[in-house]
């Protein structure tokens, strides 16, 4: 079989037969003609853009079905709309701010009831045994303190307890991690992030192996209205093509950085789980083949201090997202979190002085003489 880099350029390509075009048509259509031998009929319900772009994500996770959406939180809405009152999702306790808010504002509505837990500390698997959820809900690393959570182990117990587990591999990415051979049920992705890389439109897809879970899926796209347009189906599948160039550079530029901040005064603990004295080292090894850009650190000044700083790094710049080709910044509890509340943010540990860096693909010298002008 083909090795990632060679699928990631070479699969979805089925318009070439038709017209030679060596990259793919955008097909701007709402609508198609009844009775076309492909069998679309309603850019809701499928699009070729679409279908390219599940074929070349399939591949990238050797998933049998992958499924795109508009966005990370549309993918999210999906899967969890498949749940009916009275269900129960165990979480992880440190999740994407917005995932909280889904999961708090608008499932509980819905008599859906979500249990949090720290799933980093195996004696809290008994949760699954004991609770009986329908989905066991992680992110591995979390957004934004880059836990790890052990995916083969707790996928093991989900399937004697006949739960699903879903993995947001957001921040690994399919190239440096892949939660559906590790045992997880969904693979989940906002592509707005790496996989697009360049941050120039929002998308997102779930990946399986599991037929009754892609029709699911399906069924959410047309009957929430959660799919994306061609066009950002389109820009999502050109990103893909250079993924793994771009993780490569993330991943020894964000080591490098990793490494200096421990170095500087202000800075009160780093976390990468690529450094070697990472307490979940050995777990990022045995289940990621690298660190993506991601590092969160603490720093030991006021808020207002904190931001103004932030603020006037000249090659970071502070703004929500993540995974692009530009180094970016953020102050969680000020921006990704801001929907958590205050005290239950700073229970799982996102206190006004962390501070998440997104590390782009730029020099890592420059990135750290920025750095170091600044802090
Ligand atoms: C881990 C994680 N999952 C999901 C999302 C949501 O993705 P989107 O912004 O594409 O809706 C984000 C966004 O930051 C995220 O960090």
């Amino acid at each position: 079989m083909a090795k990632f880099e060679t699928k990631a350029i070479h699969t979805g390509l089925a318009h070439r037969e038709k017209t030679g075009s060596v990259i793919p048509p955008i097909y701007a259509t709402s609508t198609f003609e009844y009775g076309n031998k492909e069998g679309f009929d309603y850019t809701r319900s499928g699009n070729p853009c679409f279908r390219n772009l599940e074929n070349t994500l399939a591949s990238l996770e050797d998933a049998s079905h992958a499924t795109v959406f508009s966005s990370g939180v549309a993918a999210i809405t999906a899967v969890v709309s498949s749940l009916k009152s009275g269900d129960l999702i165990l979480a992880e306790e440190n999740i994407y701010g917005c995932t909280f808010r889904l999961f708090e504002q608008v499932l509980k509505k819905y008599g859906i009831e979500i249990v949090y837990a720290d799933l980093s500390k195996k004696e809290n698997y008994s949760l699954v045994v004991d609770k009986k959820p329908q989905i066991v809900w992680i992110e591995s690393p979390t957004n934004p303190l880059l836990k790890l959570i052990d995916i083969k182990a707790l996928a093991e117990v989900c399937r004697t307890e006949k739960t699903d587990l879903v993995v947001d591999n957001t921040f690994a990415s399919p190239y440096l991690q892949k939660p559906l051979e590790l045992g997880a049920t969904l693979s989940l992705s906002s592509t707005t992030k790496y996989i697009n890389g360049h941050s120039d439109c929002l998308g997102g897809v779930v990946c399986t192996n599991d037929n009754e879970w892609s029709d699911k899926l399906e069924f959410a796209v047309k009957a929430l209205g959660l799919n994306p347009s061609p066009f950002d189906a389109w820009l999502v599948a050109r990103g893909a093509k250079t993924l793994s160039l771009r993780m490569d550079k993330h991943s020894s530029n964000a080591l490098a950085l990793a490494e200096h901040l421990k170095e500087l005064k202000s800075v009160q603990w780093v976390r990468y789980p690529f450094l070697s004295d990472d307490p979940q080292h050995e777990l990022a090894k045995s289940q990621m083949s690298a660190g993506s850009g991601l590092i969160v650190c603490s720093f030991d000044l006021s808020k207002d201090e904190t931001l103004k700083r932030l603020q006037s790094l000249k090659y970071f710049t502070l703004a929500e997202s993540l995974g692009g080709v530009e180094s970016l910044v953020c102050h969680p509890a000020t921006m990704t979190h801001a929907s958590v509340p205050k005290k239950t943010r700073e229970a799982v540990g996102i206190t006004d002085s962390v501070v998440r860096f997104s590390v782009g693909v730029e020099a890592a010298e420059d990135l750290i003489s920025d750095l170091s002008e600044v802090f």
